[in-house]
């Protein structure tokens, strides 16, 4: 097949061209507040606050791409008998379309496709703070002749309780109820809710158009017993629905639109509206508003604003076009999303449990929003620091909507063990310290935040600074090691699917706390906090001596220590001999000597790396074995047993960037760049605008297929490893540091960058083909001081510079 679409620079959009995607290709639209996705066949599937306490629609990713899904429009033209049925949007009726374009934007999708001489435009998009779908749609009918057209958008409501809906067939069903709100000139809201939340929350359904007749209830509307399908509903072939107000069953809203006779070249337009709201009182202003065109066109305009100034903060120019898609717009947009939505909610995490934002995940994913929404970033943070507890240890995941912690799956399978993981309390030091880096907000650390209490979340008894949360964690750490004196594992590490007994010991976790040590070192240094820096130093120093007497495998790092004091990771396994995160961590917290850490990267090059990304292992688990964990649930090549796990490539990118290896760099880069996937689209399935979690790896029969695209922890890291590591633009707390590694044969790049309220427009020349080494600096025609070499200082907020930089 080739391609499905192209990057259309000029609108940030990826345009798909060919509705017959692999697998369905989604966009986010709006927030957790209220939003979800929507597909790239109109199909959207929404919620309010969580997805599995409130949501809308009934979207249930499992089922086949062409079934109806959550919502689509139907047009339809009078015949002699009967009415020609069309899908504009492809899904249901699967008609070959004249045209079809899912113009995938920056918090929106626009539709423009032609079937029967019928054109159809829709825009999608949730404005912004506001708790409903728009769906601004034109007809136009571009044939010779005149043609008599309705229009039928449909919703297919879930009860808000998601998991019910789809696990019990008896109280849902008898919850359910709709009520129509009849308008002034034949307008209609449909309401729709379970009974229980009549008082407290009602879905609606409404156009900007006075529609004639509707229909509420999925069997009247499928027709015959349900036995009428999406794609042909029998109720469309009536001339009017059925004006049904359902009060049980499977609840829909279809909204019948005679838009008349339109001549060749003319056009009809209308608004639909699905949203929430406490009560209809509520909503009325709302969908006045949005029912103005203007309304909706200032909506937009206001959301495009919003993508403007998020994106402007951080703008680059390199030699490689799928860095700069990918940078500049999609992996830019990516981390917001998974900021917004951790790994709440895609076509691959369904939402249903009561999952909410988990700990190690949005700390990690914060990172990525930092140049641009800084602020939203400490409110997240914020979160995540009052689920810590009192311990130091924290806790796994928490609700946003309740506050409510949780212990994620160490809950579940831990037989007895300890309730936690041995990692997540520590990545929020790398979280706050950036934090801080990019904002100069150094008061954040004297701020006051509760600690966890379990026994009443809405009431913490224990407080500490920030500063306090960090060293409490690194202390937990600290003195909660095993009888190799490295930091206890407990439930898993960041490889969730290693599952240890208990006194297993995790080097993964012994390196994040040597970084974690080292960015406090940093801070302390910065504050002078003399006493701390001896400790820090101190702490970092021994675990660096530990790590290195017990770890080195000879040729690489192992990964864990068992309780009975057996490696994982080690030349004397027969599975699972080498570890990614093995080699590249040691480099990134800085306790892999020159010479091992050369080695262990090599190692991972010649034993893990594959041209679709390095592995996350080698080789796999085959068939189930008692006692280590979920990765051996997984055929080999799959997942964490073995496959492509990309949120791990970009640290190893990172350590390259460390040692100086920038084709390395750019290399591992290049590899999982989605947007250079278009060669291989049918063998890699998802889409090539969002990073993916996981590749089938080359133990796999179809090595080179990905999954789980959108919510990893690869896009805040890819785009760390490009803008801050190959690029090598990284804010620190008295300068901006300017430190490239990238391929000898790039010649030059740029990037501007809004750091602390000043602008900075950098160019980099590399006349002498080097990898790595700042040369010379040039700041507003004045060069800076070598000593300073390659700091930029900080400059006036409201000021703009211009940065002259040589490599060589
Ligand atoms: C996905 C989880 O969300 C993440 O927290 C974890 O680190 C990876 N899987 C690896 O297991």
């Amino acid at each position: 097949m080739g391609s499905y679409g192209y990057f259309d620079d000029k609108t940030r959009e990826y345009v798909i061209t060919n509705p017959l995607t692999p697998v369905k290709w989604i966009n986010y639209i709006g927030t957790l507040k209220f939003g979800g996705f929507v597909d790239h066949t109109g199909g959207a599937l929404l919620c309010k606050g969580d997805p599995a306490e409130n949501r809308l629609t009934k979207y249930i990713q499992q089922m086949p791409s062409g079934e109806f899904k959550g919502t689509s429009l139907y047009l339809r033209v009078a015949k002699e008998k009967g009415f020609q049925l069309l899908s504009p949007l492809f899904v249901p009726g699967l008609e070959t379309l004249d045209r079809y374009e899912c113009r995938v934007g920056l918090g929106y999708s626009r539709f423009i496709t032609e079937v029967a001489g019928i054109r159809t435009e829709c825009l999608v998009f949730v404005p912004q703070g506001k708790a409903c779908e728009v769906r601004q749609i034109t007809v136009t009918n571009v044939s010779q002749q005149s043609v008599n057209i309705d229009a039928i958008p449909v919703v297919e409501y879930s009860h808000m309780r998601s998991y019910m809906q789809l696990t019990n067939a008896d109280w849902v069903p008898q919850t359910m109820v709709s009520h129509m709100h009849e308008e002034k000139q034949g307008k209609k809201i449909i309401l729709q809710y379970p009974f229980m939340y009549r008082d407290t929350k009602v879905n609606y359904f409404t156009s900007s158009w006075a529609v004639s007749s509707f229909e509420t209830d999925r069997k009247n509307f499928l027709g015959n017993n349900e036995y009428g399908t999406w794609a042909n509903p029998l109720a469309l072939q009536q001339s009017e629905l059925g004006n049904y107000v359902a009060k049980r069953g499977d609840n829909i809203c279809a909204l019948l639109h005679h838009l008349g006779t339109l001549k060749s070249g003319e056009s009809q337009s209308f608004v639909t509206l699905l949203g929430q709201e406490a009560s209809l009182e509520i909503a009325l202003p709302l969908i006045e508003k949005f029912r103005k065109t203007q309304e909706v066109d200032k909506a937009f305009a206001e959301l495009g604003q919003f993508w403007d100034e998020y994106l402007e903060k951080q703008q680059v120019k390199t030699p490689s076009e799928s860095l700069n898609h990918m940078v500049n717009v999609h992996n830019a947009r990516q981390c917001y999303i998974t900021k917004n939505w951790s790994r709440y909610l895609s076509y691959y995490q369904l939402g249903l449990g009561a999952r909410g934002i988990g700990f190690r995940d949005s700390a990690q994913d914060v990172l990525g929003v930092l140049p641009s929404a800084a602020g939203e970033g400490k409110e997240l943070i914020n979160q995540l620091l009052r689920i810590q507890s009192p311990e130091g240890w924290a806790w796994h995941q928490v609700n946003p909507l309740t506050g409510i912690a949780s212990s994620g799956e160490s809950e579940e399978y831990s037989k007895g063990q300890m309730h936690f993981y041995g990692d997540d309390h520590l990545w929020i030091i790398l979280s706050v310290c950036e934090y801080i880096k990019e904002s100069g907000d150094f008061a954040y650390l004297d701020e006051k935040l509760s600690y966890y209490n379990p026994q009443s979340p809405q009431t913490p008894t224990q407080y500490g600074t920030v500063f306090e949360h960090l060293q409490l964690a690194l202390k937990f750490t600290r003195e909660h090691s095993g009888k190799n004196g490295l930091p206890l594992l407990y439930y898993a590490d960041w490889n969730d699917t290693v599952n240890l007994p208990l006194g297993s010991e995790s080097l993964h976790v012994a390196n994040l706390y040597g970084w974690g040590l080292k960015e406090l070192i940093a801070l302390c240094k910065h504050l002078d906090k003399k006493e701390l820096i001896k400790q820090y130093q101190t702490d970092w120093d021994s675990m660096s001596a530990t790590v290195n007497a017990a770890a080195w495998d000879g040729e690489w790092w192992i990964r864990y220590i068992d309780e009975k004091g057996q490696p994982l990771g080690s030349h004397k396994n027969d599975v699972c001999r080498i570890y990614c995160n093995g080699q590249s961590w040691p480099v990134l917290s800085g306790f892999a000597s020159g010479e091992r850490a050369v080695k262990g990267l090599e190692s991972l090059h010649s034993l893990l790396n594959t041209q679709y990304g390095i592995k996350i292992a080698s080789p796999g688990y085959n068939g189930m074995v008692e006692g280590v964990g979920g990765i051996a649930t997984y055929p080999p090549g799959a997942k964490e047993n073995c496959g492509i796990f990309l949120h791990t490539n970009p640290w190893v990118m990172i350590a390259n960037c460390m040692l100086g290896n920038g084709e390395r760099a750019f290399e591992y880069y290049q590899q999982i760049n989605p947007a250079d996937k278009n060669e291989i689209i049918d063998l890699y399935e998802i889409e090539p605008y969002a990073y993916a979690q996981n590749i089938l790896a080359d133990e796999h029969p179809q090595f080179g297929l990905g999954r789980n695209s959108w919510l990893s922890g690869t896009a805040s890291w890819s785009y760390q490893a490009a803008t801050k590591w190959i690029l090598g633009l990284r804010p620190e707390y008295g300068g901006l540091r300017i430190d490239p590694c990238i391929p000898k044969a790039w010649k030059e790049f740029s990037i501007k960058r809004v750091w602390r309220g000043a602008e900075y427009h950098i160019h980099v020349r590399n006349p002498h083909n080097v990898n790595k080494g700042v040369r010379e600096i040039i700041l507003n025609g004045n060069k800076i001081e070598h000593s300073q070499l390659p700091l930029l200082p900080v400059l006036k907020a409201g000021t703009t510079c211009q940065v002259e930089v040589i490599l060589g």
